[in-house]
């Protein structure tokens, strides 16, 4: 069933909850169920969970609340919004995300025991749809080196723990963990008993990124072949990266029977990452002629939600990263230009456009009124509430004021750049430098801190550190930097400096984002900015 993309999440979701129970009348003359004729794929999100544990990242809940808005907006089936029993942490932002995010459903994973499932219904409870997602290893090399286990004693645990996940939530997934390299009959049966059991989706991973997209598509075969009730349930896919194949592997289940697919923004996850969710997206889009699929999203939100993605996990795009990456739909080659310029066919597939790109050039600058900018947010599709605005909008001027031209991804940067999201303990007041070839680099820092300013120098092997160290002396907090990016937004010499580090903290890894003109104050302000994240959850969510 196509739905109209301008339709409210939660009537988008009504129809998804539709289109399941029509799927689930559809009996054949002897009262089986047929396989389902729909050609909708299920788009399951784990940037929340799968994406998060990628090394280096660490979000907040408000920061996941975001992600979720975003993905609910882009339109994904189901939102994986954590591990509850993994850390307060992790409970507080599924709960955050059950209890406000709706039109879509959210599930939570848990290991196939009582204790993981309890934290987990605990957590999603409040959720408009919830599915609690179990998951077991299934294959040789897992249940005798990881979980010390026969196949038997694994069957039994499967079948358990979707039973008794099933008293909790009618939507139950069972996740045959390293399924791809299980033993394909052991499997088969493992799928057929969990359905039996109750699960309502059966997901299919290659949890090492092993497989290639030929023997996966077959591999997704010989399961439809092999199991009697396999139309009783939804298969799933979730495929990793670690030979860059997880997309095709993805898409060659969905070719032979799977219609869910696990997918993370930007490809983010664990080692080389998931199956990147706008790459399925748009390959089901521009080759549908091929696949024959639907899904349900809104394309022009494709863009805006790697953005965030990219700016809140601090995990920069390659340039060269396909339909979200800076060259993707840039053509270099003067040939390619010509073409191009001839008819956008000869070597465009794909619409910018269509992801949510602005290709409009107006730009903004310091003469531009609170309307202006306004106005062009609301077309490049940002929501702000007032107070948001009004934040964006200081810091628009601020920059203006050195920059002459604000372009659109300097407006983007301006928007991502929320410092204000996070209370301000600490605030750069003033920063001074002296560096240069064959000088010991210093830095004087002044802070505010309330209503009350405190100053401290300090010196240090660059510019950067010389501030971090002093404002280490002011703050009396010391973080360890782990990974500094720096990015210009745009090109020339007075780029905005977008800093992203990532900064260690009585053992916890905290991101910080800084915004300027000025690549070493970009840097000072990213460093505070994880500090007053620390300070916050220290002060703030401990209470
Ligand atoms: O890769 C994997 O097998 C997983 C499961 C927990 C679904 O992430
Ligand atoms: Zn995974």
């Amino acid at each position: 069933m196509a739905v109209d993309f301008g339709l409210l999440p939660s009537v988008k979701f009504l129809i998804l909850n539709l289109e399941l129970k029509m799927e689930s009348l559809k009996f054949d003359i002897n009262g089986g169920l047929i396989m389902a004729q729909s050609n909708r794929i299920y788009l399951f999100d784990t940037t929340l969970r799968d994406g998060e544990q990628s090394p280096g990242v660490s979000l907040n809940a408000d920061e996941k609340l975001e992600i979720a808005y975003q993905l609910a907006r882009l339109g994904v089936d189901v939102i994986e919004a954590g591990f509850p029993i993994a850390s307060p942490g992790d409970f507080n932002a599924v709960k955050k995300i059950a209890d406000n995010v709706k039109g879509t459903i959210i599930a939570a994973l848990c290991r196939a025991n009582q204790k993981d499932i309890d934290k987990g219904y605990e957590a999603l409870k409040g959720a408009e749809a919830a599915r609690i997602h179990v998951f077991l290893a299934s294959s040789d090399i897992h249940l005798k080196y990881k979980l010390q286990k026969s196949r038997e004693e694994m069957l039994r645990q499967a079948v358990e723990s979707v039973k008794y996940a099933k008293k909790y939530c009618s939507d139950v997934e069972f996740s045959a963990e390293d399924a791809f390299r299980s033993d394909i009959d052991f499997l088969a049966t493992v799928v057929e008993e969990v359905i039996k059991a109750g699960a309502t989706v059966v997901n299919l991973p290659d949890t090492v990124g092993y497989a290639v997209p030929e023997e996966f598509g077959n591999f997704i075969k010989a399961i439809f072949n092999r199991v009697a009730n396999i139309n009783e349930a939804i298969i799933s896919v979730h495929c990793h990266d670690d030979l860059g194949m997880a997309v095709a592997n993805s898409l060659a289940g969905l070719a032979n029977g799977a219609r869910q697919v696990e997918c993370a923004v930007n490809g983010i996850g664990e080692r080389a990452g998931n199956a990147s969710l706008e790459e399925i997206i748009m390959a089901l889009y521009t080759r549908k002629l091929f696949y024959n699929k639907e899904t349900n999203v809104n394309y022009n939100e494709i863009y805006r939600t790697s953005r965030l993605v990219s700016s809140l996990t601090g995990m920069s795009i390659a340039p060269n990263k396909a339909i979200v990456g800076k060259n993707a739909f840039a053509h270099e080659s003067g040939i390619h230009q010509d073409g191009v310029l001839k008819e956008p066919s000869t070597y465009e597939i794909m619409k910018p456009e269509l992801i949510g790109i602005s290709t409009n050039n107006i730009v903004l600058g310091k003469h531009s009124g609170r309307h202006a900018f306004r106005e062009r947010l609301k077309e490049l599709g940002f929501v702000l509430s007032d107070f948001e605005l009004d934040k964006a909008f200081e810091n628009f001027k601020d920059i203006a004021d050195k920059k002459k031209e604000i372009t659109d991804e300097d407006l983007e940067a301006i928007v991502a750049d929320k410092a204000w999201a996070i209370p301000e303990r600490f605030s750069l007041e003033y920063l001074h430098i002296s560096s240069g070839t064959n000088i010991i680099p210093t830095a004087t820092v002044k802070l505010a801190i309330e209503d009350m300013s405190f100053e401290a120098a300090s010196t240090g092997d660059g510019p950067v550190e010389a501030a971090c160290h002093a404002v280490d002396k002011i703050t009396d907090i010391y973080g360890k930097m782990h990974r500094y990016k720096l990015n210009a937004v745009t090109s020339g010499k007075d780029a905005l400096g977008e800093v992203i580090s990532t900064i260690e903290i009585d053992g916890k890894i905290y991101t910080g984002r800084g915004l300027s003109t000025d690549i070493i104050e970009a840097s000072v302000k990213s460093y505070i900015n994880a500090i007053n994240r620390h300070y916050h959850e220290k002060h703030i969510y401990n209470n």
